[in-house]
């Protein structure tokens, strides 16, 4: 059995005491939202506060050179974790505003004869700043369709879509509302073919599969490290050649090749070390590991909610080429009311559209109510999902 739910005791959030609102006692299967902080990346960021290292880039002393080495390190393990060349590390705030970042200078050179593909299975921070790029610019968007039947993104639902105007092809690599995967390395290699160019919202896949940008061959890849047990930060890859040629809405001082000109600002260098400490021990656990650890907690939750009668799994039934994620609901009860009382019994789960929003309509969802997703992270265990299967059987019976 790949069980790694022993790792629990990695966490001190979940690991440790019980307090009126948090504690050992909570089943959290909040993860897709952001996930609990392993024990070294909350170290390594303490520790680089700690250390008189905070200081910041390119000066002539050995506090500035800290920071120029945690940067180059921070690089270099997430060049690793996703296979791609560290060159290219951009790390902000946040995946969404590393998006608008990045549209904003690719806004720069389009016009109304453009299109943009994007997708209804997207997270809305890879479908908004496109929205408001084409508004700015007079290009099109086109929306590739997921398949109300299945809940997948079939390849030639974009394809279908790509031609001699599309400039960008933005696409999930897993949805954060039901984890299908589609195969962004085919979409990828058609988009290539006209030219067009590719960005990839790797937010939800980093935690739950290995990563291989060079595979992929896309042109930007995203990340968020709080969604993989570090500090909330967003880390977005950029192919080099690419990011120096973006017209970057930028400050005069900040460089004018490398990432420092999508980075605004100085960067957090206390989530950098969380970064690089959260980026190691996804390495030394291994991706390949926690996928088929989190598998079976993942047919565990999908084949028991399937055997209770007023449960609806929402989107793929099965759980081919899916992140551990689903939605469900529940006869008669609003996702709201089903995640209050799930909450009663110290059970975490999220309900609405989870900003996945131009889902919800092909999922059968209400736009707003949406449904309660349910997601499996490395700490989850048998007893968590047992929990939430009981919970949800009394619910659905009373
Ligand atoms: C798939 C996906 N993409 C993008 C984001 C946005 O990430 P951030 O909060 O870092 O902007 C999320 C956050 O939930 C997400 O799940």
């Amino acid at each position: 059995m790949s069980d790694l739910h022993d790792i629990r005791h990695r966490f001190p959030g979940i690991a440790s005491g019980t307090t009126s609102t948090n504690g050992d006692d909570w089943a959290r299967f909040d993860g897709p939202a952001g996930t609990q902080v392993v024990d070294v990346a909350i170290e390594a960021a303490a520790q680089w506060q700690r250390s008189g290292n905070n200081a910041n880039s390119h000066g002539a002393f050995a506090a500035a050179q800290a920071c120029d080495a945690l940067v180059d390190r921070a690089s270099a393990v997430m060049g690793r974790l996703l296979g791609a060349d560290p060159a290219g590390m951009v790390f902000g705030p946040s995946t969404t505003a590393n998006m608008m970042a990045l549209t904003r200078a690719i806004g720069r050179g389009l016009g109304p004869d453009d299109e943009i593909v994007c997708t209804t299975l997207d997270h809305d921070s890879n479908v908004s700043p496109w929205l408001l790029l084409a508004a700015d610019t007079g290009a099109t968007v086109r929306m590739a369709e997921l398949d109300p039947a299945t809940g997948r993104l079939e390849v030639d639902a974009v394809t279908s879509l790509i031609g001699p105007s599309t400039r960008w092809v933005a696409v999930t690599g897993s949805s954060n509302a039901v984890g299908t995967i589609p195969d962004v390395e085919a979409i990828t290699r058609a988009a290539h073919e006209t030219g067009a160019r590719v960005v990839v919202d790797g937010v939800h896949l980093t935690p739950h599969r290995s990563v291989d940008v060079s595979a992929v061959g896309c042109d930007v890849f995203t990340t968020s490290s709080y969604k993989w047990y570090g500090p909330h930060a967003g880390i977005m890859w950029v192919q080099p050649d690419l990011l120096d040629d973006l017209d970057a809405y930028k400050v005069r001082p900040a460089p004018d090749r490398g990432p420092g000109r999508l980075q605004y600002g100085t960067p957090s260098w206390e989530a950098l070390a969380g970064i690089e400490a959260a980026a190691d021990f996804l390495l030394e656990v291994g991706l390949d590991a926690i996928a088929a650890s989190e598998a079976e907690r993942f047919a565990r939750l999908i084949g028991g909610l399937h055997a209770i009668d007023g449960v609806r799994v929402v989107g793929p039934q099965d759980t081919a080429d899916r992140a551990p994620t689903l939605m469900f609901e529940v006869a008669g009860r609003t996702p709201l009311a089903v995640a209050e009382r799930l909450a009663a019994g110290r059970i975490a789960v999220w309900d609405g559209h989870n900003y996945a929003v131009e889902a919800m309509g092909p999922l059968g969802l209400d736009a707003e109510a949406g449904a309660v997703r349910a997601g499996i992270s490395i700490y989850t265990s048998d007893d968590d999902v047992d929990r939430l299967l009981a919970a949800t059987a009394d619910l659905a019976r009373t």
